[in-house]
Protein backbone atom coordinates (compact mmCIF):
# COMPACT_ATOMS: atom_id res chain seq x y z
CA UNK A 1 0.00 0.00 0.00
CA UNK A 2 1.26 3.68 -0.99
CA UNK A 3 1.14 6.01 2.36
CA UNK A 4 -1.33 7.98 0.11
CA UNK A 5 -4.79 8.69 2.24
CA UNK A 6 -8.36 8.93 -0.22
CA UNK A 7 -11.29 9.91 0.99
CA UNK A 8 -14.24 9.14 -1.63
CA UNK A 9 -17.97 10.84 -0.61
CA UNK A 10 -20.70 8.85 -1.33
CA UNK A 11 -21.04 4.96 -2.01
CA UNK A 12 -24.04 4.94 -5.03
CA UNK A 13 -23.19 3.81 -8.54
CA UNK A 14 -20.02 6.41 -8.91
CA UNK A 15 -18.28 5.86 -5.69
CA UNK A 16 -18.65 2.00 -5.76
CA UNK A 17 -17.04 2.20 -9.42
CA UNK A 18 -14.30 4.39 -7.87
CA UNK A 19 -13.77 1.20 -4.85
CA UNK A 20 -13.88 -1.31 -7.91
CA UNK A 21 -11.49 0.35 -9.88
CA UNK A 22 -8.62 0.74 -6.86
CA UNK A 23 -9.36 -3.01 -6.34
CA UNK A 24 -9.27 -4.15 -9.52
CA UNK A 25 -5.67 -2.63 -9.79
CA UNK A 26 -4.84 -4.07 -6.85
CA UNK A 27 -6.26 -7.66 -7.57
CA UNK A 28 -3.17 -7.10 -10.47
CA UNK A 29 -0.82 -6.63 -7.91
CA UNK A 30 -0.64 -2.52 -7.83
CA UNK A 31 -0.18 -0.66 -4.94
CA UNK A 32 -2.75 1.58 -3.67
CA UNK A 33 -3.54 3.96 -1.05
CA UNK A 34 -5.88 3.50 1.69
CA UNK A 35 -9.45 4.06 0.55
CA UNK A 36 -12.26 5.72 3.14
CA UNK A 37 -15.68 5.98 1.53
CA UNK A 38 -17.92 7.69 4.00
CA UNK A 39 -21.32 6.82 3.01
CA UNK A 40 -23.98 8.48 4.74
CA UNK A 41 -27.02 6.23 4.51
CA UNK A 42 -26.65 2.25 5.90
CA UNK A 43 -26.41 1.03 2.50
CA UNK A 44 -24.84 1.36 -0.24
CA UNK A 45 -26.88 2.17 -3.81
CA UNK A 46 -27.06 5.63 -3.59
CA UNK A 47 -30.59 6.49 -5.48
CA UNK A 48 -30.80 3.15 -6.45
CA UNK A 49 -31.03 2.23 -2.32
CA UNK A 50 -34.89 2.74 -2.24
CA UNK A 51 -36.32 4.36 1.01
CA UNK A 52 -39.88 4.63 1.87
CA UNK A 53 -38.49 7.31 4.32
CA UNK A 54 -39.57 11.35 2.67
CA UNK A 55 -38.07 14.67 4.44
CA UNK A 56 -35.78 13.42 7.16
CA UNK A 57 -34.07 10.00 7.98
CA UNK A 58 -33.96 8.04 10.82
CA UNK A 59 -30.30 9.98 11.37
CA UNK A 60 -32.29 13.60 10.96
CA UNK A 61 -30.03 14.20 7.75
CA UNK A 62 -32.36 15.22 4.19
CA UNK A 63 -33.37 11.65 2.54
CA UNK A 64 -31.05 10.85 -0.31
CA UNK A 65 -33.32 8.79 -2.55
CA UNK A 66 -35.55 10.12 -5.19
CA UNK A 67 -36.64 7.21 -6.95
CA UNK A 68 -40.09 5.53 -6.36
CA UNK A 69 -41.81 2.34 -5.89
CA UNK A 70 -42.59 0.77 -9.30
CA UNK A 71 -39.09 2.61 -11.04
CA UNK A 72 -38.06 0.83 -13.86
CA UNK A 73 -35.03 1.76 -16.00
CA UNK A 74 -35.77 4.22 -18.10
CA UNK A 75 -33.49 3.51 -20.76
CA UNK A 76 -31.89 0.32 -22.19
CA UNK A 77 -29.98 -2.04 -19.53
CA UNK A 78 -27.63 -2.50 -22.86
CA UNK A 79 -26.62 1.21 -22.73
CA UNK A 80 -25.29 1.12 -18.89
CA UNK A 81 -23.75 -2.63 -18.69
CA UNK A 82 -20.29 -2.72 -16.65
CA UNK A 83 -17.83 -4.00 -19.26
CA UNK A 84 -16.14 -6.01 -16.61
CA UNK A 85 -19.08 -7.84 -15.16
CA UNK A 86 -22.17 -8.45 -17.63
CA UNK A 87 -25.99 -9.28 -16.78
CA UNK A 88 -25.39 -12.64 -17.60
CA UNK A 89 -22.22 -13.12 -15.13
CA UNK A 90 -24.97 -11.60 -12.61
CA UNK A 91 -28.06 -13.64 -12.96
CA UNK A 92 -26.73 -16.14 -14.63
CA UNK A 93 -29.02 -15.75 -17.72
CA UNK A 94 -29.54 -13.01 -20.15
CA UNK A 95 -32.99 -10.70 -19.01
CA UNK A 96 -35.25 -7.91 -20.64
CA UNK A 97 -33.89 -5.13 -21.07
CA UNK A 98 -35.32 -2.28 -18.88
CA UNK A 99 -35.35 -3.82 -15.50
CA UNK A 100 -37.13 -2.43 -12.40
CA UNK A 101 -35.26 -0.57 -9.76
CA UNK A 102 -34.31 -4.02 -7.29
CA UNK A 103 -32.71 -5.87 -9.97
CA UNK A 104 -30.56 -2.84 -11.09
CA UNK A 105 -29.96 -2.57 -7.42
CA UNK A 106 -28.70 -6.34 -7.31
CA UNK A 107 -26.87 -5.99 -9.93
CA UNK A 108 -24.54 -2.59 -8.94
CA UNK A 109 -24.32 -4.87 -5.12
CA UNK A 110 -22.98 -7.85 -7.22
CA UNK A 111 -20.03 -6.26 -8.64
CA UNK A 112 -18.98 -4.82 -5.12
CA UNK A 113 -19.81 -7.85 -3.24
CA UNK A 114 -17.45 -9.79 -5.74
CA UNK A 115 -14.72 -7.23 -5.46
CA UNK A 116 -15.15 -7.77 -1.67
CA UNK A 117 -14.98 -4.02 -0.84
CA UNK A 118 -17.95 -3.17 1.55
CA UNK A 119 -15.06 -2.82 4.59
CA UNK A 120 -13.69 -0.11 2.75
CA UNK A 121 -16.84 1.71 3.47
CA UNK A 122 -18.00 3.86 6.76
CA UNK A 123 -22.23 3.48 6.70
CA UNK A 124 -24.08 6.14 8.50
CA UNK A 125 -21.18 8.50 8.18
CA UNK A 126 -22.13 12.12 6.80
CA UNK A 127 -19.49 13.81 5.55
CA UNK A 128 -20.00 17.93 7.15
CA UNK A 129 -17.15 19.42 5.77
CA UNK A 130 -13.67 19.49 4.13
CA UNK A 131 -10.89 21.96 3.90
CA UNK A 132 -7.48 22.20 2.01
CA UNK A 133 -4.63 23.24 3.56
CA UNK A 134 -2.56 24.85 1.17
CA UNK A 135 1.19 24.35 3.35
CA UNK A 136 0.40 20.89 4.25
CA UNK A 137 -1.20 20.22 0.74
CA UNK A 138 -3.74 17.83 2.37
CA UNK A 139 -7.78 17.72 2.87
CA UNK A 140 -8.85 17.71 6.33
CA UNK A 141 -12.22 15.83 6.07
CA UNK A 142 -14.92 15.96 9.21
CA UNK A 143 -17.79 13.56 9.38
CA UNK A 144 -20.29 12.53 11.67
CA UNK A 145 -20.60 9.03 12.23
CA UNK A 146 -24.05 8.38 13.59
CA UNK A 147 -23.64 4.61 14.64
CA UNK A 148 -21.14 6.49 17.70
CA UNK A 149 -22.85 10.17 17.24
CA UNK A 150 -19.09 11.42 17.23
CA UNK A 151 -17.96 13.94 14.64
CA UNK A 152 -14.09 13.72 13.94
CA UNK A 153 -11.64 14.82 11.19
CA UNK A 154 -9.01 13.22 9.65
CA UNK A 155 -6.60 14.24 6.90
CA UNK A 156 -6.33 12.92 3.22
CA UNK A 157 -4.07 13.55 -0.12
CA UNK A 158 -7.00 13.62 -2.68
CA UNK A 159 -10.82 14.42 -2.06
CA UNK A 160 -13.30 12.17 -4.53
CA UNK A 161 -16.84 13.89 -4.61
CA UNK A 162 -19.77 11.18 -5.88
CA UNK A 163 -22.45 12.70 -3.57
CA UNK A 164 -24.51 12.53 -6.65
CA UNK A 165 -26.59 15.39 -8.00
CA UNK A 166 -30.53 14.21 -8.28
CA UNK A 167 -31.33 14.39 -4.72
CA UNK A 168 -31.87 17.74 -3.69
CA UNK A 169 -34.92 19.34 -5.34
CA UNK A 170 -35.10 22.49 -7.40
CA UNK A 171 -38.73 23.60 -5.77
CA UNK A 172 -39.86 26.66 -8.00
CA UNK A 173 -42.79 28.88 -5.87
CA UNK A 174 -46.39 29.10 -7.96
CA UNK A 175 -48.88 32.07 -7.25
CA UNK A 176 -51.56 29.94 -5.48
CA UNK A 177 -49.51 27.15 -4.51
CA UNK A 178 -50.18 28.49 -0.21
CA UNK A 179 -54.11 27.62 -0.82
CA UNK A 180 -53.93 24.79 -3.38
CA UNK A 181 -56.42 22.52 -1.90
CA UNK A 182 -54.89 18.80 -2.99
CA UNK A 183 -51.53 17.32 -2.53
CA UNK A 184 -48.64 19.13 -3.47
CA UNK A 185 -44.95 17.49 -3.81
CA UNK A 186 -41.90 17.44 -5.80
CA UNK A 187 -40.68 14.31 -7.98
CA UNK A 188 -37.93 13.95 -4.73
CA UNK A 189 -40.54 12.88 -2.02
CA UNK A 190 -42.78 11.01 -4.99
CA UNK A 191 -42.95 7.53 -3.70
CA UNK A 192 -45.89 5.60 -4.79
CA UNK A 193 -48.41 5.96 -7.37
CA UNK A 194 -51.30 4.30 -6.41
CA UNK A 195 -51.83 7.34 -4.23
CA UNK A 196 -53.12 9.17 -7.31
CA UNK A 197 -55.11 6.12 -8.34
CA UNK A 198 -58.32 7.48 -9.11
CA UNK A 199 -56.79 11.34 -8.93
CA UNK A 200 -56.89 14.33 -12.03
CA UNK A 201 -52.96 14.97 -11.59
CA UNK A 202 -50.78 17.60 -12.62
CA UNK A 203 -46.84 17.32 -13.53
CA UNK A 204 -44.90 20.06 -14.16
CA UNK A 205 -42.06 19.90 -16.41
CA UNK A 206 -41.03 18.42 -19.66
CA UNK A 207 -38.11 15.99 -19.04
CA UNK A 208 -37.90 11.99 -17.34
CA UNK A 209 -39.07 12.81 -14.22
CA UNK A 210 -42.41 14.22 -15.57
CA UNK A 211 -42.97 11.60 -18.52
CA UNK A 212 -41.91 8.57 -15.70
CA UNK A 213 -44.10 9.72 -13.07
CA UNK A 214 -46.96 10.41 -15.01
CA UNK A 215 -46.78 7.33 -16.77
CA UNK A 216 -46.34 5.67 -13.70
CA UNK A 217 -49.78 7.27 -12.57
CA UNK A 218 -51.22 6.47 -15.66
CA UNK A 219 -50.33 2.52 -15.02
CA UNK A 220 -51.88 2.61 -11.31
CA UNK A 221 -55.01 4.12 -12.21
CA UNK A 222 -54.81 7.96 -12.20
CA UNK A 223 -57.90 9.51 -13.62
CA UNK A 224 -56.22 11.88 -15.43
CA UNK A 225 -52.98 13.13 -16.51
CA UNK A 226 -52.02 16.91 -17.47
CA UNK A 227 -48.15 17.95 -17.61
CA UNK A 228 -47.22 21.33 -18.49
CA UNK A 229 -43.70 22.68 -19.98
CA UNK A 230 -42.21 25.71 -19.67
CA UNK A 231 -39.93 25.70 -23.01
CA UNK A 232 -40.71 22.59 -25.19
CA UNK A 233 -43.49 19.33 -24.87
CA UNK A 234 -42.86 15.89 -24.46
CA UNK A 235 -44.45 15.74 -27.69
CA UNK A 236 -45.11 11.65 -27.41
CA UNK A 237 -48.48 9.95 -28.35
CA UNK A 238 -50.02 10.28 -24.81
CA UNK A 239 -53.05 7.76 -24.32
CA UNK A 240 -56.70 9.42 -24.14
CA UNK A 241 -56.71 10.87 -20.45
CA UNK A 242 -53.69 12.77 -20.93
CA UNK A 243 -53.10 16.12 -21.71
CA UNK A 244 -49.83 18.47 -22.37
CA UNK A 245 -50.47 22.01 -21.82
CA UNK A 246 -47.88 25.12 -22.00
CA UNK A 247 -46.36 26.74 -18.89
CA UNK A 248 -48.34 26.91 -15.82
CA UNK A 249 -49.19 30.35 -14.86
CA UNK A 250 -51.25 29.74 -11.44
CA UNK A 251 -53.42 28.22 -9.20
CA UNK A 252 -56.36 29.00 -7.58
CA UNK A 253 -57.93 26.46 -5.00
CA UNK A 254 -57.84 23.18 -6.90
CA UNK A 255 -58.02 25.07 -10.52
CA UNK A 256 -54.42 25.67 -12.45
CA UNK A 257 -54.39 28.01 -15.20
CA UNK A 258 -51.94 27.76 -17.80
CA UNK A 259 -50.19 29.74 -20.80
CA UNK A 260 -52.77 29.71 -23.30
CA UNK A 261 -55.87 30.97 -20.91
CA UNK A 262 -56.75 27.40 -20.33
CA UNK A 263 -57.64 25.61 -16.92
CA UNK A 264 -57.51 22.32 -15.29
CA UNK A 265 -59.05 21.16 -11.90
CA UNK A 266 -56.85 18.92 -10.25
CA UNK A 267 -56.46 16.93 -7.11
CA UNK A 268 -52.45 16.99 -7.18
CA UNK A 269 -49.16 18.95 -8.17
CA UNK A 270 -46.33 16.77 -8.87
CA UNK A 271 -43.51 18.94 -9.25
CA UNK A 272 -41.00 17.55 -12.03
CA UNK A 273 -38.47 20.39 -11.95
CA UNK A 274 -35.54 19.06 -11.03
CA UNK A 275 -32.44 18.73 -9.05
CA UNK A 276 -29.50 21.37 -7.93
CA UNK A 277 -25.78 20.25 -7.90
CA UNK A 278 -26.03 21.07 -4.24
CA UNK A 279 -22.61 20.55 -1.42
CA UNK A 280 -23.20 21.74 2.10
CA UNK A 281 -20.36 20.26 3.01
CA UNK A 282 -17.70 22.03 0.51
CA UNK A 283 -16.05 25.66 1.38
CA UNK A 284 -16.37 27.86 -2.04
CA UNK A 285 -12.48 27.03 -2.70
CA UNK A 286 -13.57 23.48 -3.57
CA UNK A 287 -17.44 23.84 -4.26
CA UNK A 288 -18.57 22.73 -8.12
CA UNK A 289 -20.92 25.06 -9.38
CA UNK A 290 -22.49 23.83 -12.63
CA UNK A 291 -25.48 23.79 -14.76
CA UNK A 292 -26.57 19.87 -15.11
CA UNK A 293 -25.33 19.49 -18.52
CA UNK A 294 -23.04 17.28 -20.61
CA UNK A 295 -19.47 19.70 -20.21
CA UNK A 296 -19.81 20.13 -16.42
CA UNK A 297 -18.36 23.82 -15.55
CA UNK A 298 -14.71 23.38 -14.18
CA UNK A 299 -13.71 19.86 -14.59
CA UNK A 300 -10.78 18.88 -16.43
CA UNK A 301 -11.50 15.70 -18.33
CA UNK A 302 -15.12 15.47 -16.74
CA UNK A 303 -13.31 14.72 -13.23
CA UNK A 304 -10.48 17.14 -12.20
CA UNK A 305 -11.54 19.91 -10.40
CA UNK A 306 -9.57 22.80 -12.38
CA UNK A 307 -9.26 25.25 -9.08
CA UNK A 308 -7.36 22.20 -6.73
CA UNK A 309 -6.46 19.57 -8.87
CA UNK A 310 -6.09 17.21 -5.91
CA UNK A 311 -9.73 17.06 -5.67
CA UNK A 312 -12.00 14.69 -8.17
CA UNK A 313 -16.01 14.26 -8.94
CA UNK A 314 -17.41 11.66 -10.43
CA UNK A 315 -20.80 11.58 -12.01
CA UNK A 316 -21.62 15.24 -11.96
CA UNK A 317 -23.11 15.76 -15.54
CA UNK A 318 -26.32 14.82 -17.22
CA UNK A 319 -26.52 11.54 -17.86
CA UNK A 320 -27.32 9.00 -21.35
CA UNK A 321 -24.13 7.09 -19.87
CA UNK A 322 -24.34 6.25 -16.57
CA UNK A 323 -23.22 3.24 -14.88
CA UNK A 324 -20.33 2.97 -17.21
CA UNK A 325 -19.52 6.36 -17.49
CA UNK A 326 -18.90 6.14 -13.70
CA UNK A 327 -16.18 3.49 -14.32
CA UNK A 328 -14.94 4.85 -17.27
CA UNK A 329 -14.31 8.10 -14.59
CA UNK A 330 -13.49 6.36 -11.52
CA UNK A 331 -10.44 4.24 -13.55
CA UNK A 332 -8.98 7.18 -14.80
CA UNK A 333 -9.49 9.15 -11.65
CA UNK A 334 -7.46 6.25 -10.17
CA UNK A 335 -4.60 6.52 -12.63
CA UNK A 336 -4.48 10.22 -11.76
CA UNK A 337 -3.96 9.22 -8.05
CA UNK A 338 -1.40 6.57 -9.03
CA UNK A 339 0.36 8.97 -11.11
CA UNK A 340 -0.18 6.48 -14.38
CA UNK A 341 -1.45 9.64 -15.76
CA UNK A 342 0.11 13.18 -14.93
CA UNK A 343 -2.35 15.72 -14.08
CA UNK A 344 0.32 17.94 -12.45
CA UNK A 345 2.00 18.34 -15.91
CA UNK A 346 -1.35 20.02 -17.15
CA UNK A 347 -1.60 23.63 -16.33
CA UNK A 348 -4.56 25.63 -15.03
CA UNK A 349 -5.21 27.32 -18.41
CA UNK A 350 -4.82 24.07 -20.26
CA UNK A 351 -7.53 22.33 -18.11
CA UNK A 352 -9.61 25.40 -18.25
CA UNK A 353 -8.66 25.22 -21.93
CA UNK A 354 -10.06 21.39 -22.14
CA UNK A 355 -13.24 22.57 -20.41
CA UNK A 356 -14.07 25.31 -22.50
CA UNK A 357 -13.63 23.24 -25.64
CA UNK A 358 -16.40 20.46 -24.17
CA UNK A 359 -18.54 23.24 -23.55
CA UNK A 360 -18.41 24.40 -27.31
CA UNK A 361 -18.95 21.16 -28.71
CA UNK A 362 -22.05 20.00 -26.43
CA UNK A 363 -23.20 23.72 -27.73
CA UNK A 364 -22.65 23.26 -31.32
CA UNK A 365 -25.52 20.81 -31.43
CA UNK A 366 -28.98 20.82 -29.89
CA UNK A 367 -30.35 16.79 -31.54
CA UNK A 368 -30.30 14.26 -28.93
CA UNK A 369 -28.33 11.67 -31.27
CA UNK A 370 -25.52 14.28 -31.57
CA UNK A 371 -25.90 14.54 -27.54
CA UNK A 372 -25.67 10.76 -26.83
CA UNK A 373 -22.50 10.46 -29.67
CA UNK A 374 -21.08 13.35 -27.48
CA UNK A 375 -20.92 11.54 -24.18
CA UNK A 376 -20.20 8.45 -25.96
CA UNK A 377 -17.16 10.20 -27.37
CA UNK A 378 -16.09 11.01 -23.91
CA UNK A 379 -16.68 8.04 -22.44
CA UNK A 380 -14.50 6.01 -25.16
CA UNK A 381 -11.90 9.09 -24.79
CA UNK A 382 -11.18 7.69 -20.79
CA UNK A 383 -11.70 4.51 -21.18
CA UNK A 384 -8.71 4.65 -24.26
CA UNK A 385 -6.64 6.20 -21.41
CA UNK A 386 -6.85 3.48 -19.07
CA UNK A 387 -7.28 -0.85 -18.42
CA UNK A 388 -10.88 -0.86 -18.32
CA UNK A 389 -12.11 -3.32 -20.47
CA UNK A 390 -12.79 -1.52 -23.85
CA UNK A 391 -16.56 -2.57 -25.34
CA UNK A 392 -18.66 -1.62 -28.32
CA UNK A 393 -19.60 1.69 -27.18
CA UNK A 394 -21.08 2.24 -30.99
CA UNK A 395 -23.28 -0.46 -30.13
CA UNK A 396 -24.68 1.03 -26.81
CA UNK A 397 -25.44 4.23 -28.80
CA UNK A 398 -27.22 2.05 -31.02
CA UNK A 399 -29.20 0.66 -28.18
CA UNK A 400 -30.11 4.71 -27.14
CA UNK A 401 -31.11 5.52 -30.60
CA UNK A 402 -33.37 2.35 -31.05
CA UNK A 403 -34.81 3.28 -27.14
CA UNK A 404 -35.60 6.84 -28.82
CA UNK A 405 -37.63 5.53 -31.55
CA UNK A 406 -39.33 2.72 -29.66
CA UNK A 407 -40.41 5.92 -27.16
CA UNK A 408 -41.53 8.05 -30.09
CA UNK A 409 -44.09 4.92 -31.88
CA UNK A 410 -45.81 3.83 -27.66
CA UNK A 411 -44.38 5.66 -24.69
CA UNK A 412 -46.40 3.39 -22.65
CA UNK A 413 -45.05 0.44 -24.36
CA UNK A 414 -41.19 1.11 -24.84
CA UNK A 415 -40.03 -0.42 -22.84
CA UNK A 416 -41.70 -4.19 -24.34
CA UNK A 417 -38.47 -4.31 -26.43
CA UNK A 418 -35.10 -5.97 -26.19
CA UNK A 419 -31.85 -5.57 -27.17
CA UNK A 420 -28.33 -6.76 -27.82
CA UNK A 421 -25.87 -6.37 -24.73
CA UNK A 422 -22.74 -5.11 -26.19
CA UNK A 423 -20.45 -7.04 -23.17
CA UNK A 424 -21.71 -10.62 -24.25
CA UNK A 425 -23.50 -9.82 -27.49
CA UNK A 426 -26.72 -11.75 -26.50
CA UNK A 427 -30.26 -10.36 -27.37
CA UNK A 428 -32.25 -10.09 -24.53
CA UNK A 429 -35.58 -11.76 -24.15
CA UNK A 430 -38.56 -10.09 -24.55
CA UNK A 431 -40.10 -9.41 -20.85
CA UNK A 432 -42.81 -11.87 -20.35
CA UNK A 433 -45.50 -8.85 -19.67
CA UNK A 434 -46.14 -5.87 -21.25
CA UNK A 435 -44.87 -3.26 -18.87
CA UNK A 436 -48.45 -1.57 -18.39
CA UNK A 437 -49.87 -4.78 -17.15
CA UNK A 438 -46.74 -5.88 -14.77
CA UNK A 439 -47.29 -4.09 -11.65
CA UNK A 440 -45.55 -5.91 -9.29
CA UNK A 441 -42.14 -4.71 -9.84
CA UNK A 442 -40.02 -7.03 -7.19
CA UNK A 443 -37.13 -9.09 -8.23
CA UNK A 444 -38.46 -12.29 -8.09
CA UNK A 445 -41.24 -11.63 -10.15
CA UNK A 446 -39.34 -9.80 -13.09
CA UNK A 447 -36.73 -12.41 -13.54
CA UNK A 448 -39.49 -15.08 -13.82
CA UNK A 449 -39.11 -17.09 -17.29
C1 LIG B 1 -35.63 9.31 -10.19
C2 LIG B 1 -34.34 8.90 -10.85
C3 LIG B 1 -34.32 7.80 -11.65
C4 LIG B 1 -33.17 7.41 -12.31
N1 LIG B 1 -33.21 6.33 -13.13
C5 LIG B 1 -32.12 5.93 -13.79
C6 LIG B 1 -32.16 4.81 -14.68
O1 LIG B 1 -33.21 4.22 -14.90
N2 LIG B 1 -31.03 4.41 -15.27
C7 LIG B 1 -29.85 5.05 -15.04
O2 LIG B 1 -28.84 4.62 -15.57
N3 LIG B 1 -29.78 6.13 -14.24
C8 LIG B 1 -30.89 6.60 -13.62
N4 LIG B 1 -30.84 7.70 -12.81
C9 LIG B 1 -29.57 8.47 -12.76
C10 LIG B 1 -28.71 8.29 -11.49
O3 LIG B 1 -28.15 9.56 -11.33
C11 LIG B 1 -27.60 7.27 -11.65
O4 LIG B 1 -28.10 6.01 -12.03
C12 LIG B 1 -26.76 7.03 -10.37
O5 LIG B 1 -27.57 6.75 -9.25
C13 LIG B 1 -25.81 8.15 -10.05
O6 LIG B 1 -24.87 7.63 -9.15
P1 LIG B 1 -23.98 8.53 -8.21
O7 LIG B 1 -23.19 7.59 -7.37
O8 LIG B 1 -23.25 9.53 -9.00
O9 LIG B 1 -25.01 9.35 -7.30
P2 LIG B 1 -26.10 8.82 -6.25
O10 LIG B 1 -26.75 7.59 -6.74
O11 LIG B 1 -26.95 10.00 -5.98
O12 LIG B 1 -25.25 8.44 -4.93
C14 LIG B 1 -24.61 9.42 -4.15
C15 LIG B 1 -24.33 8.85 -2.76
O13 LIG B 1 -23.64 9.85 -1.98
C16 LIG B 1 -24.14 9.82 -0.65
N5 LIG B 1 -23.91 11.13 -0.02
C17 LIG B 1 -24.42 12.33 -0.44
N6 LIG B 1 -24.00 13.31 0.39
C18 LIG B 1 -23.21 12.72 1.33
C19 LIG B 1 -22.49 13.22 2.45
N7 LIG B 1 -22.48 14.52 2.77
N8 LIG B 1 -21.81 12.34 3.21
C20 LIG B 1 -21.79 11.01 2.90
N9 LIG B 1 -22.46 10.50 1.85
C21 LIG B 1 -23.15 11.33 1.07
C22 LIG B 1 -25.62 9.50 -0.82
O14 LIG B 1 -26.21 9.00 0.35
C23 LIG B 1 -25.58 8.49 -1.97
O15 LIG B 1 -25.48 7.16 -1.48
C24 LIG B 1 -31.98 8.15 -12.14
C25 LIG B 1 -31.99 9.27 -11.33
C26 LIG B 1 -33.16 9.66 -10.68
C27 LIG B 1 -33.18 10.88 -9.82
N1 LIG C 1 -37.43 5.71 -14.48
C1 LIG C 1 -36.32 6.38 -14.51
O1 LIG C 1 -35.32 5.80 -14.77
C2 LIG C 1 -36.26 7.88 -14.24
C3 LIG C 1 -37.37 8.55 -13.82
C4 LIG C 1 -37.26 9.90 -13.52
C5 LIG C 1 -36.03 10.57 -13.63
N2 LIG C 1 -34.96 9.89 -14.05
C6 LIG C 1 -33.64 10.56 -14.15
O2 LIG C 1 -33.57 11.61 -13.21
C7 LIG C 1 -32.75 12.64 -13.71
C8 LIG C 1 -33.42 13.99 -13.51
O3 LIG C 1 -34.54 14.14 -14.39
P1 LIG C 1 -35.64 15.25 -14.09
O4 LIG C 1 -36.68 15.13 -15.12
O5 LIG C 1 -36.02 15.16 -12.66
O6 LIG C 1 -34.84 16.65 -14.21
P2 LIG C 1 -34.37 17.45 -15.52
O7 LIG C 1 -34.05 16.54 -16.62
O8 LIG C 1 -33.35 18.41 -15.06
O9 LIG C 1 -35.66 18.28 -15.98
C9 LIG C 1 -36.22 19.31 -15.21
C10 LIG C 1 -37.51 19.78 -15.85
O10 LIG C 1 -38.09 20.76 -15.00
C11 LIG C 1 -38.42 21.92 -15.74
N3 LIG C 1 -38.34 23.07 -14.86
C12 LIG C 1 -37.28 23.48 -14.11
N4 LIG C 1 -37.61 24.57 -13.41
C13 LIG C 1 -38.90 24.87 -13.70
C14 LIG C 1 -39.81 25.87 -13.30
N5 LIG C 1 -39.43 26.83 -12.44
N6 LIG C 1 -41.06 25.85 -13.79
C15 LIG C 1 -41.42 24.90 -14.67
N7 LIG C 1 -40.63 23.92 -15.10
C16 LIG C 1 -39.37 23.90 -14.63
C17 LIG C 1 -37.40 21.94 -16.86
O11 LIG C 1 -37.89 22.73 -17.90
P3 LIG C 1 -36.96 23.47 -18.99
O12 LIG C 1 -36.74 22.45 -20.05
O13 LIG C 1 -37.78 24.61 -19.41
O14 LIG C 1 -35.71 23.86 -18.27
C18 LIG C 1 -37.33 20.45 -17.22
O15 LIG C 1 -38.39 20.08 -18.05
C19 LIG C 1 -32.44 12.27 -15.15
O16 LIG C 1 -31.14 11.71 -15.21
C20 LIG C 1 -33.44 11.20 -15.48
O17 LIG C 1 -32.99 10.28 -16.44
C21 LIG C 1 -35.05 8.56 -14.38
Amino acid sequence: MTNKRIAIIGAGPSGLAQLRAFQSAAAKGEEIPEIVCYEKQDNWGGLWNYTWRTGLDENGEPVHCSMYRYLWSNGPKEGLEFADYSFEEHFGKQIASYPPRAVLFDYIEGRVKKANVRDWIKFNHAVRWVNYDDASGKFTVTVHDHNNDTTTSSEFDHVICASGHFSTPNVPHYEGFETFNGRLVHAHDFRDAREFSGKDILVVGSSYSAEDIGSQCWKYGAKTITSCYRSAPMGFKWPDNWEEKPAMEKVSGNTVYFSDGTSKDVDAIILCTGYKHFFNFLPDDLRLKTANRLASADLYKGVVYVHNPKMFYLGMQDQWFTFNMFDAQAWWVRDAILGKIDVSAVSKDDMLADVSERETREEADDDVKYAIRYQADYVKELVAETDYPSFDIDGACEAFFQWKKHKAEDIMAFRNNSYTSVITGTLAPVHHTPWKDALDDSMEAYLKN
